[in-house]
């Protein structure tokens, strides 16, 4: 990609995009490796394109402190979210390699200390509960009981799923200046997208220069529709229904957390990395389950001073389709009722798709719908 002038786009978190790529070094076999989970190998990942700047590692004991008491790193930036290394021990060395699951070398971290975490205390702070039905929590019961911090140089990148849609933040901040995009909308999502998040992120579209559609395609829990399936759903939609000269498709390569309010604020500030202005939440964001309030993922925001995160949350209430307005509205836009309202739960989505049944129009465009029958049907 031709270098472009980017300056013009808000600043990374922290100011600066981290780079945390570099050469393989000479004594790799002499190092102890330490195997990575899936999610762990993504957040590696994320540190080194820079997505989680200005983290440059795993995250030593006093980060993961002041970030689980006050969503601040220690050098006061906000940050909402633990993102660290699960271990069984100390290592033996001072210098480790991380391996995925089939033991390849990816990466050196350089280690800064080990520290005991309270498994209990983590899910209360960031997910509000400690209940293991929660997807969340279920994952931090099962990892190992230390956590190793330090900073990281990967050499080795993890392939893509979508590589047609990896980028990084360096390539989206060059997109967006190459399209003359200063003011760009992200949009966070681990669904196929319905008639409600075309309304939010056209919503969303009209007041900016450009959207990012980035769909997570990290790992989620089980009973999500799959990333593959996902991205067929966004192609045929972005081809039928968005201008292409306004919206940038691509994957976020994030695991997702489950962590509803606090993973809204962390999404954010991902995406300022990514090079966005602006982030939408809309209901229950990043929620499962009835762990979380509609609307707590967008309260949270208000934990933060004015303009401390930079980038601007654009909140949108729950959308519908209203039969009497006979178009997509809000309880903000709408005076009608429940009744004139067409709601689906995803349970519900999920049993027309299984039964081969188109669900209705005012819910999901045809073309996305077609798409998920047959992915239903395999
Ligand atoms: S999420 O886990 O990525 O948040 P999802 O893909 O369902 O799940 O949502 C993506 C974004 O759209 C989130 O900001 C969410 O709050 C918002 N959203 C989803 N459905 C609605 C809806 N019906 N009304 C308003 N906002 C919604």
């Amino acid at each position: 990609m031709t270098a472009v002038e980017t300056t013009h786009l808000i600043k990374p978190h922290g100011g600066t995009l981290v780079d945390r790529t570099g050469e393989r070094p000479d004594d790799l076999d002499a190092l102890a490796p330490v195997e990575l989970t899936s999610r762990e190998l993504s957040d590696l990942d994320m540190i080194a394109s820079g997505a989680l700047s200005p983290l440059e590692g795993f995250m030593g004991a006093d980060d993961y402190e002041s970030v689980l008491e006050t969503m601040h790193l220690t050098n006061g930036l906000p940050w909402a979210l633990p993102v660290c290394l699960a271990v069984d021990g100390p290592p033996q060395s001072d210098r480790v390699a991380l391996t995925d699951e089939t033991g390849r070398a990816v990466a050196v971290l350089d280690v800064e200390g080990v520290y005991d975490y309270d498994k209990g205390r983590e899910a209360e702070l960031c997910f509000r509960t400690r209940d293991t039905a929660h997807p969340g929590v279920a994952r931090l019961d099962a990892q190992k009981q230390m956590y190793l911090a330090g900073k990281v140089t990967v050499f080795e990148r993890a392939t893509p799923t979508f590589p047609e849609l990896a980028l990084d933040p360096a390539e989206t901040r060059a997109v967006f200046a190459e399209r003359g995009w200063k003011r760009v909308v992200g949009f966070q999502t681990r669904n196929p997208i319905h008639r409600a998040h075309e309304y939010l992120t056209k919503g969303a579209l009209e007041t900016v220069d450009g959207l990012l559609l980035h769909p997570l395609v990290g790992d989620t829990k089980s009973d999500d529709v799959p990333a593959a399936t996902r991205v067929e759903c966004y192609r045929v939609l972005l081809q039928d229904y968005y201008p292409n000269d306004r919206v940038v498709l691509s994957a976020f390569p994030a695991a997702m957390r489950y962590a509803g309010p606090r993973e809204a604020v962390w999404h954010a500030i991902c995406r300022k990395n990514y090079g966005c202005s602006h982030f939408i939440v809309g209901r229950d964001h990043a929620g499962v389950g009835d762990y979380y309030g509609t609307y707590d993922a967008q309260l949270i925001f208000d934990e933060f001073e004015p303009h401390e995160l930079d980038i601007e949350p654009m909140f949108f209430e729950h959308a519908f389709f209203c039969r009497r307005c006979d178009q997509m509205a809000t309880p903000k836009t709408c005076p009608h009722g429940g009744d004139d309202h067409v709601f689906l739960s995803g349970t519900k989505v999920r049993e027309l798709l299984a039964a081969g049944e188109l669900p209705p129009v005012e819910f999901s465009r045809p073309e996305v719908a077609e798409v998920l029958i047959e992915a239903y049907r395999d």
